[in-house]
């Protein structure tokens, strides 16, 4: 029996058992995924008994991201670029850690809306915090040529396209309509819209639909802004994919399959929500 899980606090919300336990009944596979409550005191002690109890991996929510990356005895690039792991493989007593966040973000564009060009010109990314530097991570090594960064805080902005290079430009929020008109994709990286949240105010007044429109948020499913795109004629791709695609590395590191997220998963999630 295979044991693995998610870390959180609290952690009662958490739609990831539901996947893993999916896949887990589709491939026929005798495994466990449990949720599991570690308060940030109780964190380090606790990822170092699960090790030690067998267990082949967790993924970490929050508020445990940043302490995931630091407990690891290894880390891929691309969480320590993050600065944050949201999933940690357990192999002959040592920790690994990964963060998985932009390749889900990536595969569930490619997967909703495969005709789009990473390459035809530059993205807006909406936001500057952990889900952001996922997401600008992704979609530089997929190769888009340019992209203008807005946050409300300018200097979280700032400081986040110094990790990037010249390829990423900071721009003011109240700029950030005008230069949606002469981009290929804009993307919504903050909580904003989210049930509970404060709306996203975003006027698509300039888009063409040639945009492809995006949002991490999927509760709701369909976002303002995702509405607003689509009356523009756009394509449009939700958050819930991403949600589902960034389980998958996981699931293949600990249970030895690669997952497919199909529709069935998504509609099982979505029930859930
Ligand atoms: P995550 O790790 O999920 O990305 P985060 O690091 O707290 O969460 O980042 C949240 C993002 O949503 C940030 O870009 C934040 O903007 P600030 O850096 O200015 O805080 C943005 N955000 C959250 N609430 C917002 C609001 N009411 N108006 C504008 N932006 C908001």
């Amino acid at each position: 029996m295979i044991k693995a899980g998610v870390i959180g606090w609290p952690i009662s919300q958490s739609k990831s058992p539901i996947i893993h336990g999916y896949w887990l009944n589709k491939y026929g596979i005798k495994g466990s995924y449990e949720k599991i409550a570690f308060s940030v005191d109780e964190f380090d002690d606790g990822v170092k008994k699960l090790r030690d109890d067998g267990y082949a991996g967790v993924n970490v929510t929050a508020p445990h991201k940043e302490a995931a990356l630091s407990l690891a005895d290894h880390s891929s690039d691309r969480a320590k670029m993050i600065g944050a792991a949201n999933t940690l493989v357990f192999k002959d007593g040592e920790i690994h850690a990964d963060n998985t966040d932009g390749e889900g973000f990536l595969n569930n564009v490619i997967q909703r809306a495969p005709d789009w060009n990473v390459g035809a010109g530059p993205a807006l990314v909406l936001g500057a915090g952990g889900a952001a530097r996922a997401v600008i991570s992704a979609l530089i090594d997929a190769g888009v040529p340019e992209l203008i960064l807005v946050n409300r805080t300018r200097a979280r902005a700032e400081n986040l396209a110094t990790h990037f290079g010249r390829r990423v430009v900071v721009a003011n929020w109240v700029d950030a309509v005008p230069a949606s008109g002469a981009v290929s994709t804009i993307v919504n990286t903050t909580s904003l819209g989210m049930l509970g949240c404060d709306p996203l105010e975003f006027s698509c007044e300039n888009l063409n639909p040639s945009i492809l429109v995006t949002d991490i948020v999927y509760n709701p499913l369909e976002t303002d802004l995702l509405k607003n795109a689509a009356q523009k004629g756009c394509a449009t791709v939700d958050g819930l994919g991403m949600l589902l695609h960034q389980a998958v590395p996981g699931f293949e590191q600990w249970f030895g399959t690669r997952p497919v997220v199909d529709e069935i998963l998504r509609e099982r999630v979505l029930e859930a929500l």
